[in-house]
């Protein structure tokens, strides 16, 4: 039998904006499943619907079309009572923590809010959740007692964490929650996401534009353009053997120790426009390998290396790397 995914999106679609010509249409037809403990990396460049995909998968916004499934059942409607209680068992960490915590009230105290709100047990209960919550995120019961302007940047996600966690919940979607630290407690605080997530068997969907992050938490990769997937596989594949010509260009623009790598692919065309959509794929007017067909019809998803990685781009013939893709690999 198989296991029914935790999250899964089909054909989910997102327009912002009602006058034709200015409408943005940020989440374009997107299908994804997350599974129990899974943690799923989302990258693409700024602007292409990461954030939005995010909100649509936890009702935090309604979807134009296509529906969202939580734990094999349809995602109650955003503000119901049945969404609030489904909200307890899924959890968003945003990229600034000092706007997502209350400036005027200890640390401890919020990570306690949602097991008051949630009904969790009795005073002594709490208390001793709120120790375990903490001490799980590597904060000391004196830190606890600070405010969060009292606190690191570091130590502040960190808070955010164990707010984030309190209700045990299966699914967090962390949107560039290490954006904003500097690269050593950027570090710490991606092996602590992967601490938790091993230890506790939460889900993550872990947004970032950054591919090193990813490949430091992620079990699978979903690139977006656009709007819309157009590669996604197990981690690895993704990040090392990539075959959009999408996420070929992203990971090559990725600067290494000694800075910008010498033989990064350069994108042509024009950046895209969520507003002025051509035919065909979208990385079409991009994409240095375009061949006629790609002006013309989108293309579906298909296996790559293995029947879990899957590629849209009408340059991969059944089985293999083009030669035309191989070549521009640095
Ligand atoms: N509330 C909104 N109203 C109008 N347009 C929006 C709204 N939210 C997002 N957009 C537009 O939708 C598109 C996708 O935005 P989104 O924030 O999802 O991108 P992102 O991939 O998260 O970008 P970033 O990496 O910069 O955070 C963008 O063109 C953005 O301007
Ligand atoms: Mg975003």
């Amino acid at each position: 039998m198989t296991a029914v995914p935790l999250v899964e999106a089909r054909d989910l679609v997102k327009t912002y904006g009602s006058r034709r010509q200015h409408a943005v249409r940020a989440v374009n037809g997107v299908t994804l499943k997350l599974m129990r403990g899974e943690t799923l990396g989302l990258a693409g460049e700024s602007g292409c619907g990461k954030s939005t995909l995010g909100r649509l998968l936890l009702g935090l916004e309604a979807a134009d079309s296509g529906s969202v499934d939580f734990n094999g059942s349809p995602l109650a409607p955003a503000g119901t009572a049945e969404w609030r209680r489904s909200r307890a068992r899924m959890q968003m960490v945003f990229q600034d923590p000092l706007s997502a915590l209350d400036r005027l009230l200890p640390i401890a105290t919020q990570v306690r809010e949602p097991l008051v709100i949630h009904k969790f047990g009795s005073q002594a209960q709490m208390d001793e959740r709120v120790a375990d919550l903490l001490n799980a995120v590597g904060l000391t019961a004196a830190q606890g007692r600070r405010l969060p302007g009292e606190l690191s940047g570091g130590q502040r996600q960190r808070a955010v964490l164990a707010r984030a966690l309190a209700t045990s919940p299966d699914l967090l979607v962390c949107d560039e929650p290490t954006s904003a630290l500097d690269m050593l407690v950027q570090a710490q605080v991606l092996d602590l996401f992967a601490e938790i997530q091993s230890a506790s068997g939460v889900a993550i969907l872990f947004i970032s534009h950054d591919l090193r992050a990813l490949r430091r938490v992620s079990d699978r990769v979903a690139v977006m353009y656009l709007g819309s997937i157009v590669e996604e596989g197990p981690a690895r594949q993704v990040l090392e053997a990539p075959r959009h010509p999408y996420t070929q260009a992203l990971i090559s623009s990725v600067p290494g120790v000694h800075g910008l790598n010498p033989h990064r692919i350069l994108l042509g065309g024009e950046p895209p426009s969520p507003t002025q959509r051509r035919p065909g794929c979208a990385f079409h007017p991009r994409c240095a390998s375009a061949v006629q067909a790609c002006g013309q019809t989108v293309p579906a998803f298909r296996p790559a290396s293995s029947p879990s990685h899957r590629v849209a781009c009408h340059l991969l013939p059944t089985g293999g790397t083009p030669a035309a893709i191989a070549r521009t690999v640095a």
